[in-house]
Parts: C-alpha cells; sequence; structure tokens
C-alpha cells in the first residue's frame, strides 16, 4: 500500500459503489491513458481502498465487498474480478432507503444494525461516501451525523441536501472536516451534457426557448426514482442547473420517466431543444445519449474523493466550493461549467483555497 492511501467508507453498496470497487482494481492494472486525471493532486484512483461499507439488503449484508457489488439486484457488469477485500458489509439502519418502487426488490437484512460511529473509527476511515438511493434523505442524515461523530469528512453523492443545507455545513466547519456534495454530476452525465450543448448555442447568439431530458434506466435507482416525490426531488436538481446555464428565463424538464430492467445499467437519455437564430431561423436539436450508470458516477466520484484527500491534507473543512461546483449537481453556490472546470484545476495545484 502506497503513503498516499485514501481511506474511505461507502453506505449504499449499489451500482455505483460496484462502479467505484470495479475502478479502484482496473486502474492499479494500468489503463491510465484512459483518464483525464491519472493523478489528482498526486494521487491515484489505485490509492483508494475501501475499509468499511453498509447496506440494507439480505443480498449484500454480511458478505465480503467484493462479492456483495455482483449481488443483485446490482446490474452494472463485471469489467474485473476482485480479489477479496477482507471488508464485510455491514448492517445499515433502513430509515427511507427503501421506497414504494423498491420494496419488492429490496429484503431488508435481519441483523442487528451495525453501530456506525465504531465501525467509521475501527477501520480508520478518512471519508464516508454516501451512495443511498436518491430520497433517502434520514438515512443520508443518519449517516452525515455518525461521520461528523466519528470525525470522518463525507462526499454525498445522493441529491439530499448537505451543502445546501446551512445547519449541516456549520456542523462539518465546526468539526473541521471537508463536506462534497451534492448529487455527483457524472462523467458524460445528462446534466452536464445538456449544459454544455446550450452554453454553446447561447455563445453562438441562438434564443434557446424549450428544452427537455428526458430518460429511462434498468438500474434499482431508476426504480427508486419512479416514486413521485423521490423523482421530483431529483429533477428539480437537475432542472436548477440547467436552467442557470443560460441567463435568460427557458423551459425546461430533465429526468427520469422510467425504468426498463431489460436495460440493465445502461441509461437512454433523450434530448430535445429548440429556440431560433438569424433571420429568426428555426433551430431544433434531438439527440439520444447511451451511457452506463454506475461507471459514469464513479468517473466523477474518483476525483471527487481524491479531491476530498487534498482538502483534508490542506485543513480545510466545510463544503469546497469549487470541487462541489465542477463534480456535483448541487454545490453550495452555482459557478458556471467552465469556470467550474479551471477552478477546480486551480484548487488542485494549490492557487485556489477552496
Ligand atoms: N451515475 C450515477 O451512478 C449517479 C450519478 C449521480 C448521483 N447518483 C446518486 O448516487 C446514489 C447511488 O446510486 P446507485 O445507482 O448506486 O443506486 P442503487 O439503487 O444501485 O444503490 C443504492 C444502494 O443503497 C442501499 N441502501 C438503501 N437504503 C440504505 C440504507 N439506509 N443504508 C445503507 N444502504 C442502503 C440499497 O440496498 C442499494 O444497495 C443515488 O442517490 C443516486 O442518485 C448516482
Amino acid at each position: 500500500m502506497s503513503d498516499y492511501s485514501i481511506k474511505i467508507a461507502v453506505a449504499g453498496v449499489g451500482n455505483l459503489t460496484s462502479a467505484l470497487v470495479q475502478a479502484i482494481y482496473y486502474y492499479t492494472e494500468g489503463h491510465s491513458e484512459e483518464l483525464i486525471h491519472p493523478k489528482l493532486g498526486g494521487f491515484s484512483i489505485s490509492d483508494i481502498q475501501l475499509v468499511a461499507a453498509f447496506d440494507i439488503d439480505q443480498s449484500k449484508v454480511g458478505k465480503d465487498l467484493s462479492d456483495a457489488i455482483f449481488s443483485a439486484p446490482n446490474n452494472k457488469q463485471k469489467v474485473i474480478n476482485i480479489p477479496k477485500l477482507n471488508v464485510m458489509v455491514n448492517k445499515g439502519p433502513t430509515l427511507d432507503g427503501i421506497s414504494e418502487y423498491t420494496e419488492e426488490v429490496i429484503k431488508v437484512a435481519s441483523e442487528v444494525d451495525a453501530n456506525i460511529v465504531e465501525i467509521l473509527k475501527q477501520s480508520k476511515a478518512e471519508f464516508l461516501v454516501i451512495n443511498t438511493p436518491s430520497g433517502s434523505n434520514q438515512a443520508v442524515e443518519t449517516y452525515a451525523q455518525a461521520a461528523l461523530d466519528a470525525g470522518v469528512g463525507v462526499i454525498n453523492s445522493t441529491p439530499t441536501k448537505l451543502v445546501r443545507n446551512p445547519e449541516w455545513v456549520k456542523k462539518f466547519v465546526a468539526a473541521g472536516l471537508p463536506l462534497l456534495g451534492d448529487d455527483l454530476q457524472s462523467q458524460a452525465g445528462g446534466t452536464i451534457f445538456h449544459k454544455g450543448v446550450l452554453e454553446v448555442l447561447h455563445e453562438q447568439g441562438i434564443k434557446i426557448e424549450d428544452t427537455y431530458q428526458l430518460d429511462v434506466s434498468g438500474g434499482l435507482e431508476g426504480l427508486t426514482t419512479l416514486d413521485y416525490s423521490r423523482r421530483q426531488n431529483k429533477r428539480k436538481v437537475k432542472e436548477d442547473t440547467i436552467k442557470r446555464s443560460i441567463p435568460y428565463d427557458i423551459n425546461v424538464a430533465a429526468g427520469t420517466t422510467d425504468y426498463l430492467d431489460f436495460l440493465g445499467s445502461r441509461r437512454i437519455g433523450h434530448y430535445w431543444i429548440k429556440g431560433s437564430g438569424f433571420l429568426g431561423q428555426e433551430v431544433k436539436i434531438d439527440i439520444t445519449m447511451i451511457t452506463d450508470d454506475g461507471s459514469n458516477g464513479a468517473a466523477s466520484l474518483v476525483d471527487a474523493i481524491r479531491a476530498a484527500k487534498i482538502a483534508l491534507a490542506r485543513g480545510k473543512s466545510g463544503p469546497i466550493i469549487n470541487v462541489c461546483a465542477h463534480l456535483f449537481k448541487g454545490p453550495p453556490s452555482y459557478i458556471s461549467r467552465t469556470d467550474a472546470i479551471n477552478r477546480f484545476s486551480e484548487f488542485i495545484t494549490g492557487e485556489r483555497d477552496s
């Protein structure tokens, strides 16, 4: 193990965690030429070390993490064999981790709830990555409080408000711990792609009127977001950030519309943009994008984990504004896509403070 190891615990062993674990081994083997940041502040993806895990599903609890990531209902494709990790998946508190639509699929393990704080302390985790389902607000807050009690930073992949909630921000600042979130922005994600296309059209003088980005997916998260209130919450995060990419009001709809199990971990996004250009000419764009959900999210998550470690090493606490703005859809404050990329790089090199 290198001196650069980054010890993380995960809450939620779904498709995103499966892709994260697989990425660590895939990039330990090589493949660094495929990466935009083979190293980030001196850290490689292979420096990330999983030291503890929590889930609620009987198909995962009690198993070694290397087995649990390939257990149904996870359907992220296996890209690499994972050795036994000697990290057992502990039973977390169920709370609101199951939605009306996933109760047939997630069977809650019979084990008693583990002591999250104690496990985090014993594992020497530096960060808890929260990968529980969309809308599991009580679960996210319970894990965030446990992380605080254990003296561990938090990376919130979910849409639950932590960096956008002043109370949580205050607690993490007071504890001297970094907090990154909310709602991971995937590498070739619907939101970043949508914002990019709208920005280019705007810069070219096209007046945008209406746009939508509607997707279908076959992962468990797709099933979770069939639940109206969970879906609306996630849609709001997406729609807010897309609206902000253009300096005038436009009609925006964005979010998951259906779950199709035969798609596996794929997400198929349909983009529609209508606007007008020179001489009032109509401009219409219709695009389909097919991606793998878990991989797409893990690509950003490995950068968030390495940036969190850099923040910790520099004694930073609370939200790291420019890291959140680049890697998450719901950052504490909005920064344009291109500014966020540049400021993120400047934070990594140390030219910027946060
Ligand atoms: N591309 C991406 O993967 C991506 C992008 C942006 C945001 N996110 C967010 O990341 C989160 C995870 O996504 P996913 O695709 O892995 O979801 P998933 O549904 O595949 O996995 C969620 C896991 O959490 C477990 N769980 C449920 N309640 C729990 C609890 N109380 N404690 C511990 N575990 C619990 C489930 O059993 C399941 O294993 C979601 O909130 C999603 O919105 C993912």
